[in-house]
């Protein structure tokens, strides 16, 4: 392994990752790879700007020319493909992308691999593969449910890449992580969106009862999980990374209130996600027993998460501006009018 083509690398894990590997292997070379969508930032990639052994390229994963350019002349050997669209509530508003991106794009990659030859492909996917799980913990045999086109996309990218290793026998890996949190997340997700939004002293919407849960990973925590099963994984199989830090919303939402010393009157009801999944829980033992193990306790993770984003305003206040607000407009506006105070 000597040059590393990181799709999706300008994101919130993807930069994560390659700020990871970048310092941590001087001697490998790390090729971000990303279209820089709405959700993709230089910014994230500030901390490694003058590093000899990175490189970035601006392209489309589903643009097969621009792909084979760049593994031609960088001459990639291993692929690592974070590049998706990630955000639940987008699919439902707009599925497009997501086929385009998450399904195509993969199989793009997956391609040019096998023309190209390299060593190996690690796709980065999600416990939303999964579905709906109402008890016990999912394991890296069990079938897919998806349940939004987001989740579905996902599964299908997934599942390309399990056809190139049956079928032309490519190296390949998949992880599947959970919620994941932390610094340089774009404020559309629950927690950078709703301490952002808190520090303005905005309302919070929570969707339905609020008592869905989900499992907390920290981002280096699962950029780490990656960069394991990408040096220790068997060639064909699947890893759960989890944050195995399981909390139901609304309890994340109260705790995020009181440590930014904001009052719960912020708190709106309002009308629920369609196809909302209850729960996501995995089992992550497949992956421990290859020696990864996580380095943030979630309260621990989301105190030092919000002094993050207390003290770097200038990241996300600029996101926070056009495109942001069509988005926050069409997501939210109907939704805040509906909705309902804690106390009503
Ligand atoms: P993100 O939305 O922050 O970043 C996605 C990145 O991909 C952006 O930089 C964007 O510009 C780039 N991109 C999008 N379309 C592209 C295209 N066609 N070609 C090249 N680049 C493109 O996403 P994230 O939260 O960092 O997620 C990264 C990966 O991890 C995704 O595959 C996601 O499905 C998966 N994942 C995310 C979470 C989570 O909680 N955020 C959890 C588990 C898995
Ligand atoms: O589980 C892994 C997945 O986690 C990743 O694959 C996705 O890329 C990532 O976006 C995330 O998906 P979720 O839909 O779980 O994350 P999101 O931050 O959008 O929502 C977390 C929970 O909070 C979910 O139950 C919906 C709820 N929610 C979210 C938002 C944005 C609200 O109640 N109100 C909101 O405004």
């Amino acid at each position: 392994m000597k040059t590393i083509l990181v799709t999706g690398g300008a994101g919130f894990i993807g930069s994560a990752f390659v700020r990871h590997m970048v310092t941590t292997y001087p001697e490998l070379t790390i090729v971000t790879y990303d279209k820089l969508t709405y959700a993709g930032n230089l910014d994230n990639l500030l901390p490694i700007k003058d590093a000899p052994n990175h490189a970035f390229v601006r392209g489309d994963i589903a643009d097969h020319e621009a792909v084979r350019e760049t593994f031609q002349r960088y001459s990639v050997d291993t692929v690592v493909n974070f590049a998706a669209e990630s955000h639940v509530d987008r699919s439902i508003l707009d599925p497009d992308a997501f086929i385009r991106t998450d399904v195509i794009g993969v199989y793009v990659l997956l391609e040019e691999a096998r023309r190209h030859g390299i060593g190996r492909f690690v796709q980065v996917s999600t416990d939303e593969v999964y579905g709906d799980v109402r008890e016990g913990f999912s394991v890296e045999t069990d079938p897919f449910m998806p349940n939004s086109p987001y989740a579905a996309s996902k599964a299908s990218g997934e599942l390309m890449v399990r056809s190139y290793h049956v079928t032309y026998g490519i190296d390949t890996v998949v992880t599947r992580g959970s919620n994941t949190y932390g610094p340089y997340q774009y404020p559309e997700k629950l927690i950078p969106f709703f301490a952002t939004e808190a520090l303005d002293g905005r309302p919070l919407p929570v969707y339905g009862d609020g008592q869905q849960v989900r499992d907390w990973l920290h981002v280096d925590d699962h950029a780490r999980g990656v960069a394991h099963a990408l040096l220790h994984g068997k060639s064909g199989e699947a890893y759960n990374i989890a944050g195995e830090a399981l909390r139901v919303n609304l309890e994340v939402t109260r705790l995020l209130l009181s440590i930014l010393g904001k009052d719960e009157s912020l708190i709106k009801f309002v009308p629920d996600r369609p196809g909302h999944d209850r729960r996501y829980a995995m089992n992550c033992d497949k992956l421990k027993a290859l020696g990864w193990e996580r380095r943030y306790d979630f309260e621990d993770g989301l105190r030092a998460t919000l002094t993050w984003y207390q003290e770097n305003e200038w990241w996300w206040r600029k996101i926070k501006t056009g495109e942001y607000l069509e988005y926050y407009r069409r997501q939210y506006a109907e939704r805040l009018a509906a909705g309902q105070d804690v106390s009503s």
